[in-house]
C-alpha cells in the first residue's frame, strides 16, 4: 500500500480528479464524504457530517496528508439559508479536521486546503498572494476560512492554503454552465467583458496540490492559477472558436442579472466579477504549468465532448 491520503469532500469535481491522478502515483485513497461509507475503484469512501469528530478520524492517525475539499457549492442563489451552509460547510469542516489531527498519535506531515481566489473581490488590478482583499459576501467566506484554516498551531503538521482559480475540466466546475451556453448560442460576452477570468488547467492544479503534499518547503498561502488571466470576452471569444460556434450576442448586466436568477438559478456575481490572479509564489519556487494557452487547453478538454461527473453522494 501506498502512503495514505485523505481527501475530505474528495466527491466533487476536483477532489475526484485529484484521486484519480494521486491514485496512478501509488497513493492510497480515502474520501471523507456525507454518503454512505463504501469501496468504489479502489478507493475507500467513509462517512462523516463535515463538522463532528466521530470515528472517521481514526483515519487521520498515520495517514500522510490531508487535502480538503469540502464546501456548499458557490454556484447557488444566496439565499440566507445558502449564505450560512456557505459558511459553515468550510469553517465547520476545518475545524472537525484541526481537531482530529491534535488527537493524533502520528499527525499528518500536511494540512492542504483548497481556498479561493475570491478573497481578492471584483478587481482588474493584478493580483499576487499580498494584493489587498476585496469586499462583500465572497470575500467575508474566504477570509474566515483562512482564519479557521490558520488559528490552530500544528506542531507535526505543515499547513498549505491554495487559492484556486476557475479550474478547467470536463467533467464538471465553473466551465460547464460556460459550455452549455456556447451550445445554445449564447456563448457572447458576460456584463462589460472586461472582468477577468483567472484559469487554470485542471492538471496543473493536481500537479500543485501534488507538490503541496510532498514539498516541505511549501507553507503558507499561494495563489493556485495559471499565468495568463483572460478577460471574460476573449474567455467566451476562445470558447465559441473551439466550439466551432460563430458570434453569439453579448449579455448586458440586467440580462445576467435576470437569467442568473430565473434559468441559471445561481448568484449573477459568479459571471459579472472577476480578478486578474497570477501565481507569483509558485512561479518563484519553479513550478512549471503544462498549460499556459488558454486556446489549446480548451481544445484538449472539449475534443472528445463534456464527461459530467457522475455523483450519488447527497450534495
Ligand atoms: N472548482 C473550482 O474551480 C474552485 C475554484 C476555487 C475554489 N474552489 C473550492 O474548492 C473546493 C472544492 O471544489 P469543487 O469544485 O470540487 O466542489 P464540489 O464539486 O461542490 O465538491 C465539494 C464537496 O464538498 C462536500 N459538501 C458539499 N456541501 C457540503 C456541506 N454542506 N457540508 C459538508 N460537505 C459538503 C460534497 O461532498 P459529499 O457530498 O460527498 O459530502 C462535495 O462533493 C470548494 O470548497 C470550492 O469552493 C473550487
Amino acid at each position: 500500500m501506498g502512503k495514505k491520503l485523505i481527501l475530505p469532500g474528495g466527491s466533487g469535481f476536483l477532489g475526484e480528479s485529484l484521486a484519480t491522478f494521486l491514485q496512478e502515483k501509488g497513493y492510497e485513497l480515502v474520501i471523507l464524504t456525507r454518503g454512505a461509507s463504501t469501496e468504489r475503484n479502489g478507493i475507500r469512501y467513509i462517512h462523516w457530517d463535515g463538522k463532528t469528530l466521530d470515528e472517521w478520524a481514526s483515519e487521520i492517525d498515520g495517514s500522510h496528508a490531508i487535502v480538503n475539499f469540502t464546501g456548499k457549492s458557490v454556484n447557488c442563489i444566496y439565499t440566507a439559508k445558502n449564505q450560512a451552509e456557505i459558511f459553515s460547510s468550510r469553517v465547520d469542516s476545518v475545524r472537525a479536521l484541526t481537531k482530529a489531527i491534535l488527537q493524533c498519535q502520528e499527525p499528518p506531515q500536511a494540512f492542504v486546503q483548497a481556498g479561493s481566489l475570491a478573497i481578492y473581490g471584483d478587481t482588474r488590478d493584478l493580483c499576487d498572494e499580498n494584493a489587498p482583499h476585496g469586499d462583500g459576501f465572497s470575500v467575508q467566506v474566504c477570509e474566515r476560512w483562512e482564519d479557521t484554516f490558520f488559528e490552530t498551531e500544528l506542531e507535526m503538521t505543515r499547513k498549505v492554503l491554495l487559492r484556486i482559480g476557475f479550474a478547467l475540466g470536463n467533467t464538471g466546475g465553473a466551465l460547464e454552465p460556460l459550455v452549455k451556453l456556447v451550445k445554445l448560442n449564447l456563448g457572447g460576452t458576460v456584463g462589460s467583458g472586461n472582468q477577468y477570468i483567472s484559469w487554470l488547467h485542471i492538471d496543473d492544479l493536481n500537479e500543485m496540490f501534488l507538490r503541496a503534499i510532498e514539498n516541505e518547503q511549501m507553507s503558507g498561502i499561494y495563489n493556485a492559477t495559471g499565468p495568463t488571466p483572460a478577460t471574460n470576452k476573449e474567455f467566451m471569444q476562445t470558447l465559441r472558436k473551439v466550439m466551432k460556434k460563430g458570434w453569439a450576442p453579448p449579455t448586458p448586466s440586467p440580462f445576467v442579472w435576470l437569467g442568473a436568477y430565473t434559468v441559471m438559478q445561481t448568484d449573477p456575481g459568479l459571471a459579472l466579477t472577476g480578478r486578474n490572479c497570477i501565481p507569483r509564489k509558485l512561479l518563484d519556487e519553479g513550478f512549471s504549468f503544462i498549460h499556459t494557452d488558454l486556446e489549446k487547453s480548451l481544445w484538449e478538454l472539449l475534443k472528445d465532448g463534456w464527461h459530467p461527473q457522475k455523483k450519488d453522494s447527497p450534495s
